[in-house]
């Protein structure tokens, strides 16, 4: 394995995470507690969402939010075709069906024209992601959402400090669910939390996040649910990561600035994604390029120049085993746009310490490799 000099993610904690940990000892307070309930509160008024409830990772969000929209046997669920597992296997979990459509070639989100086709008697949601921080066209999919009377679920593991029309997303689902894995835009180590306007959903989330049990009915089991409960420790790392959320995003889309100078100016022929006005804010959890010889530069970008990189998505998801070797429709799927991108894409590094001069290291790197290779 060779050494990474330049990672291609690197959370940033300090001190003052640091201090709520320290915090929690003293107190001896470490089950969720007043911290878990701060960072709910906080999260709910940064996002402008009535209800905000911390769970303990993005999967087991989506399987909470899919369970209490009834999504059972045999229903189908509308997913886009590239995207992290989890957005399909919770469709899965509940024994119902992800029916996979293909992506927008420029933005790398669902296709909004392709989910409209999909939709059948039996489609029981839409689940949307915002790749890499980048705002899906958020209007049209609540308005097919609408149009269909099919529940909206926005996998908004990526979203977080992304804007769309000037307003902060994340929330714009019916019910939204997020992760603070190690490396999102602010991080909790592992986490997720779940989002929604409706206070019939908010009281059924809170009971499933809680073994199925609802508040002061101890050992009383009214629905399935799982132990989902976020650790103090946990929320107090979130509590002070989302006070610096503006400062991450303000560094990622420098970084992406530099990126996207580098790249326009050269000749080579590598897309990137077109910049939007300041209105749709891209957090830049991802800076993707689409890059002919794709694996070979990967590769070589780690042992030749100490470079990590991520292929986030090296495949459609109906091409992963779990669903290709079980299922002909499956095997017989073609999303022309999705096999393109994840047949090209590249991550680059980017986080908030990253130094202008290692931009320049990367852009240099793949310079010289994509020559080398193409
Ligand atoms: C789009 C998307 N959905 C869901 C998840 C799952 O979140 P977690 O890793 O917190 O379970 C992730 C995390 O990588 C993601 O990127």
């Amino acid at each position: 394995m060779s050494k990474v000099l330049i990672p291609w993610a690197d959370p940033f904690l300090g001190k003052e995470e640091l201090s709520h940990i320290h915090e929690s000892f003293k107190n001896q307070r470490f089950t969720s507690g007043q911290k878990v309930k701060k960072f709910e509160k906080l999260m709910a008024k940064y996002l402008n969402v009535d209800y905000a409830i911390a769970v303990s990772n993005g999967t087991v969000a989506l399987d909470i939010a899919l369970k209490t929209l009834k999504i059972g046997i045999g229903d189908e669920v509308i997913v886009p075709s590239m995207t992290y597992i989890s957005s399909a296997s919770s469709v899965s979990y509940q024994n119902a069906i992800p029916v996979f459509v293909d992506i927008d070639k420029k933005t790398f989100n669902i296709d909004v024209k392709s989910a409209e086709k999909a939709i059948s008697k039996k489609t029981k949601a839409i689940i949307f992601i915002d790749y890499g921080g980048n705002a899906s066209n958020i209007d049209e999919i609540i308005n097919l959402g609408k149009k269909y009377n099919i529940p909206i679920v926005q996998d908004a593991a990526q979203s977080l400090g992304a804007k769309y029309r000037g307003k902060k997303i994340g929330a714009n689902g019916d019910i939204s669910t997020m992760s603070f894995h190690m490396a999102k835009i602010i991080t909790t180590i592992e986490g997720g939390m779940i989002f929604t306007n409706n206070k019939k959903y908010y009281d059924e989330i809170l009971i499933r996040r809680n073994i199925g049990e609802p508040k002061n009915k101890k050992y009383k089991h009214t629905h399935l649910g799982t132990n989902a409960r976020m650790t103090e420790l946990n929320a107090g790392i979130g509590i002070s990561q989302i006070q610096k959320l503006e400062k991450f995003v303000k560094k990622r889309n420098a970084i992406a600035k530099r990126y996207d100078y580098l790249f326009s100016k050269s000749k080579l022929n590598i897309q990137v994604l077109k910049r939007n006005s300041s209105k749709f804010r891209n957090a830049y959890f991802l800076y993707p390029i689409l890059i002919k010889n794709r694996d070979k530069i990967a590769k070589n970008l780690l042992k030749r120049h100490g470079i990590d990189t991520r292929i986030a998505y090296p495949m459609p998801i109906y091409k992963q085993p779990m669903y290709s070797n079980n299922l002909k429709s499956y095997k017989n799927k073609n999303c022309p746009n999705a096999i393109f991108v994840t047949k090209n894409i590249l991550n680059l590094p980017i986080y908030p310490n990253m130094k202008i001069k290692d931009v320049d290291k990367v852009f240099n790197a793949i310079k010289e490799e994509y020559i080398t290779n193409n």
